[in-house]
């Protein structure tokens, strides 16, 4: 579960139950931010796909400052989903990932192609931790340097699993209507193959949905 402890309880209640569990050993543990620290800033990069549109919606539930990113044409989608700032990520501050507004990142979580770390570093805060759901072989070797070194700023890497108990927690959100699922395209099981094209392509605008 990625448990955003950095966020106070009050704001916490939406992010603390994100949908997702790493199953081995070493990552089944709680994704655990400073508590010390309040989360007041993130960043959510692609936030316009699958993954970063629930991210968004989580965060603002959370009630903290949302940076985001995207494509051009997704800025007013992404705006609706609640985002407080949106770069288009075809621009130099976003190849940066700078926030317009000039905050720091309490956390970051990122979900679009694999990004070195010296692009997050500068716009992290003191404590700033970089949640990688792209992760390629640098961003575990910076894993591991920044677990050996101590540093304040970390990235973990992340492979997510469905939790039943977590998504129920998200299926009540829906029907609360607190959360929402922007649908790309739907398409039939014998029509899969299209459907895994269209999301390796990486340019779908929320979930592809393949139906029975
Ligand atoms: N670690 C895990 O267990 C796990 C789980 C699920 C997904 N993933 C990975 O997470 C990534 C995100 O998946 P997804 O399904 O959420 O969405 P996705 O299909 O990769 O995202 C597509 C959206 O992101 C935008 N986009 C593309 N490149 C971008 C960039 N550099 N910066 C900002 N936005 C960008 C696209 O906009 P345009 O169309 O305008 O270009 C499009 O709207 C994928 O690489 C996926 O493989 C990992």
């Amino acid at each position: 579960m990625l448990d955003l402890e950095g966020i106070s309880s009050r704001r916490c209640w939406a992010t603390r139950s994100w949908p997702y569990s790493t199953p081995s050993p070493h990552l089944s543990r709680c994704i655990t931010l400073d508590k010390a620290i309040p989360t007041t800033n993130i960043l959510v990069t692609a936030a316009s796909g699958g993954v970063g549109q629930y991210a968004v919606q989580l965060a603002k539930l959370g009630n903290v400052h949302v940076t985001a990113t995207c494509g051009a044409r997704n800025i007013d989608l992404v705006k609706n989903l609640g985002a407080d700032e949106v770069i288009d990520y075809k621009t130099p501050q976003c190849a940066a990932l700078k926030s317009p507004s000039d905050k720091k990142y309490d956390v970051v979580i990122h979900c679009a192609t694999p990004t070195p770390w010296s692009t997050f570093e500068p716009n992290l805060g003191l404590n700033g931790k970089v949640i990688d759901i792209t992760p390629g072989p640098s961003a575990f070797w910076t894993a591991v340097v920044k677990k050996v070194t101590c540093s304040k700023k970390k990235l973990v890497p992340v492979l997510l699993f469905p939790q039943a108990k977590n998504l129920d927690y998200l299926v009540g959100l829906v029907k609360e209507g607190k959360l929402k699922t922007i649908i790309d395209s739907k398409y039939t099981l014998s029509k899969a193959e299209e459907a895994w094209a269209k999301s390796i392509d990486g340019h779908a605008t929320g979930k592809i949905i393949v139906e029975p």
